[in-house]
């Protein structure tokens, strides 16, 4: 029996329904796998933030610390500004923690048609993997002359070679270890400095892979092929906003957001690392009981599988795709009726 302590973070609207779900989920695998769950809740969020004045407490970290991993909802509420809750949860536990990889892997599943008609399923099975600490999302900038019309706002892009190597290197080892190509998103026709040492760490690093077929595409055009030609993408390595971007996109192409999962991982295993569904709290389904809880489920599944048990996550992902290919259980976002726990009840039975 492996017992693992996981620190959950339910948030805010959808992510307090959805966390539940992959619990449940988890329990289930778990006694067939003989692991178990210690769960400690945190009702970290915007809630906490109106009620308290911050997303959480100062020692917020240390209580995270103690965890092997971390499954957070979603953050998010009309009347608290984004950056409060961005700055103030999600991107503090990926700096402090060193979660360095946003990996978001996405596909096409049978039984869930996807609105790009070049998107077959089985075909489409790629994995962006997003740089998640550093770029283009800087705290580093500033405005002046407020309110003239000479208002300027300047926003500095940080981009160093410790941190554009390791990722690369990340998705490099990912692409050899699945025999996959990888794509490099790139803009080095645009921004001079930044991404022309992106494109060269790219080619510097590629020559430790040999056996890797690799590539690079401007993010322009690579959007595009995203959509015209998604069945072509194995393993897709980003900056944080390309792959921010881009894995929405990819999201999109799959048949919808509430599927996409993600986890944030610090691969050295220093700290715990965090998983989460790519959407957010969803203000406008929130309280109904009838959010899709596919993202945060498979999220959960990711989460085994960095906890060691790859089995049981693929057994997870196997559920997924044989509820969507062989029942019409959907939740509304896909066209059906079930609730969020009608739906896991299905993917329970199906585990
Ligand atoms: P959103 O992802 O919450 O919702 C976009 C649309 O997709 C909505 O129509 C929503 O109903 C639908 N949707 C999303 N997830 C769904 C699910 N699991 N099942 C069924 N339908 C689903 O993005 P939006 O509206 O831009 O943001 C809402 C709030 O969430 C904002 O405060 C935003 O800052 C926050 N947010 C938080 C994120 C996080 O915690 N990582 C990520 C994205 C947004
Ligand atoms: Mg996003």
């Amino acid at each position: 029996m492996t017992n693992h302590s996981i620190a959950l973070i339910p948030g805010d609207g959808i992510g307090t329904e959805v966390l539940p779900a992959a619990c449940r989920v988890l329990d289930a695998i778990g006694r067939r796998h003989g692991i178990t769950f210690t769960y400690e809740q945190f009702d970290w969020s915007c809630e906490r933030y109106l009620r308290a004045g911050s997303m959480m407490p100062e020692d917020g970290l240390d209580h995270l610390r103690r965890h092997d991993a971390i499954l957070l909802g979603a953050v998010g509420y009309p009347g608290v500004p984004d950056h409060v809750s961005l700055w103030g949860l999600l991107i503090p536990i990926r700096r402090a923690f060193n979660q360095y990889v946003n990996l978001r892997p996405i596909r096409v599943f049978d039984g869930l048609p996807s609105p790009v008609s070049a998107a077959t399923p089985g075909e489409v099975d790629f994995v962006v993997v997003r740089e998640n600490t550093e770029g283009e999302y800087s705290e580093i900038g500033g405005r002046t002359n407020r309110g003239l019309p000479d208002e300027t706002a300047m926003q500095q892009a940080v981009f160093t070679r410790t941190g554009v190597t390791r990722v690369v290197d990340f998705a490099f080892g990912l692409a050899e270890r699945s025999g996959g190509r990888l794509t490099s998103a790139t803009k080095s026709n645009g921004i001079v400095h930044t991404m022309p040492f992106w494109d060269e760490l790219v080619a510097e690093r590629a020559t430790e892979y040999p056996a890797v077929d690799w590539d690079q595409e401007h993010i322009d055009a690579l959007a595009a092929k995203f959509v015209l030609d998604p069945a072509r993408f194995d393993v897709v390595v980003a900056s944080n906003l390309f792959g921010d971007i881009l894995s929405d996109l990819a999201a999109a192409v799959a048949g919808g957001i509430g599927i996409a999962p993600s986890a944030n991982l610090n691969p050295p295993r220093e700290h715990p690392s965090m998983f989460e569904p790519v959407h957010g709290s969803a203000p406008d389904i929130a309280g109904q009981g009838i959010a899709n809880p596919i993202g945060a489920i498979w999220s959960a599944a990711m989460m085994l599988d960095h906890l060691g048990h790859p089995e049981a996550a693929t057994h997870v992902t196997e559920a997924i795709a044989r509820v969507l290919a062989t029942t019409s259980v959907r939740t509304r976002d896909l066209g059906g009726t079930a609730t969020t726990a009608e739906f896991t009840s299905a993917l329970i039975q199906h585990l």
